[in-house]
């Protein structure tokens, strides 16, 4: 099993920033991502992942796009350290050379999660009046990985720079003569993720992620993605077991189920109460703000009548359909979408927690998960010092490092793999 730390703020829940002794004050400093990197160092995760916006962020809160990365290569030795990069504002030569600047630096650590970026407002940012159509971008992302790799890969390591070629890239998007002035990394080069979940999304991770940060529920539409984009990758002569795929997993870990609970429940009453039942209006398409909180959420049409973005919609449909206790009240609701909205959220003991994990492992709905914990630090290492030894107990998470490489620990094999 794979584990990757996705480092966001306070934490993913939306109010994780109201919560008694939050970092709110540390965002800015860079030992509150050491410190992070460094726990998910010990717990032997795979990656610490960073995503990255271009312009302030719509959730609410105080959420940052700082870039510490660089940084983190000092504070830790073995774990991978994954960096976003967008390839609808960013130039290859750009990411190229940064991203193989971070490579030899961490020795053989970095990754990139390339995205396609997602509203007007990041690309006001960048000279332009609205972000290009979805399909145009992908086409962009596809030539920008195309001329990314072939930078990488120009200059061979240990030959003297007269030994580099030139990429002579000339596309519909980019003009590179190349050759890249860093010689090829520690890894070859840097490690690719990718997230898409559209049909060209679904088809840029196949051909090219090595990584991929999904998005699931439950463990039926984490299999049914997993195993499409297995037979994309297939289908474009790769083998899909070099595809580690990472649903997102929020965890609520207590001594006692009812703890683990009670965690959630508290995060849960810091939401502000009124924006968030606001946002659920947008989300399902009627005005929610006379719904009564610790009522059950009231029954809703069917997706084939819903006019408005479907995916939220179909997410919340799933919610309501399959929740661990029950029908949900409508603050369970608000909880759920204000961590990780739509991200699988699993609540219980560290054996519980364990044995849903190794369900979802063992039934091919994950390669492992990507771990966005509601609160941080301590969702983190509620984490790292209940849930990893019980894993490691089961032989299905590495005890130590055998790897130097973050391609190194995803290619590392957990023995439950299930194709
Ligand atoms: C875990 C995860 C992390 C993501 N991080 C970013 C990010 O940092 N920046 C960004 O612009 N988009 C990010 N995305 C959005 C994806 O790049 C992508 O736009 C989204 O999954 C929708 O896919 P589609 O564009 O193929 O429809 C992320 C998605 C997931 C699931």
């Amino acid at each position: 099993m794979h584990l990757n730390l996705f480092a966001h703020g306070c934490g993913h829940h939306s109010a994780a920033w109201r919560a008694p002794g939050s970092a709110v004050d540390r965002l800015g400093d860079v030992t509150w991502w050491e410190d992070l990197a460094r726990t998910a160092e010990r717990g032997r995760f795979d990656a610490v992942f960073l995503a990255d916006g271009q312009a302030l962020s719509p959730t609410p809160g105080p959420s940052w796009f700082l870039e510490p990365v660089t940084a983190l290569t000092r504070a830790t030795t073995r774990i991978g350290l994954v960096s976003t990069i967008s390839s609808t504002f960013w130039d290859p030569f750009h990411t190229a050379r940064l991203s193989a600047s971070l490579d030899h630096i961490s020795g053989g650590r970095a990754g990139i999660n390339v995205v396609t970026s997602m509203t007007d407002a990041e690309a006001r940012n960048h000279g332009m009046d609205r972000l290009p159509d979805h399909e145009e971008r992908y086409a962009r992302a596809a030539e920008f990985i195309g001329a990314v790799t072939a930078l990488w890969e120009s200059w061979p390591a240990g030959s003297p720079p007269t030994a580099a070629v030139p990429v002579d890239h000339h596309g519909h998007f980019f003009d590179v003569d190349g050759p890249l002035n860093i010689p090829a990394t520690p890894q070859g080069h840097p490690v690719l993720f990718q997230a898409g979940a559209s049909e060209p999304g679904r088809d840029l991770a196949a051909r090219y992620a090595e990584g991929v940060y999904a998005v699931a529920w439950d463990l039926d539409s984490a299999r049914d993605y997993r195993m499409d984009l297995r037979r994309r990758a297939a289908e474009y002569g790769r083998d899909p077991d070099n595809l580690v795929i990472m649903p997102g997993l929020v965890t609520f870990v207590g001594a006692t189920e009812e703890e683990a609970r009670a965690k959630q429940r508290e995060l849960n009453e810091l939401l502000p109460v009124a924006d968030s039942l606001r946002q659920l209006s947008f989300f399902v398409g009627r005005d929610t703000a006379g719904w009564a909180l610790d009522e059950p959420v009231p029954d809703l049409p069917p997706l084939a009548e819903f006019t408005g973005p479907a995916g939220r919609y179909a997410t919340i449909l799933r919610i309501l359909a399959s929740s661990p206790n029950g029908r949900p009240t409508v603050r369970d609701l608000l909880g759920y979408l204000a961590a990780g909205g739509g991200h699988a959220t699993f609540v219980g003991t560290p054996e519980q927690i364990a044995d849903e994990m190794e369900r979802w492992v063992v039934n091919g709905a994950a390669d492992g998960f990507n771990l966005m914990p509601p609160t941080l630090p301590g969702g983190l290492d509620d984490v790292v010092d209940l849930v990893v030894p019980v894993l490691q107990e089961r032989g299905l998470f590495r005890r130590e490092y055998t790897a130097d490489t973050l391609r190194g620990h995803l290619t590392s094999r957990c023995r439950h793999h299930a194709a």
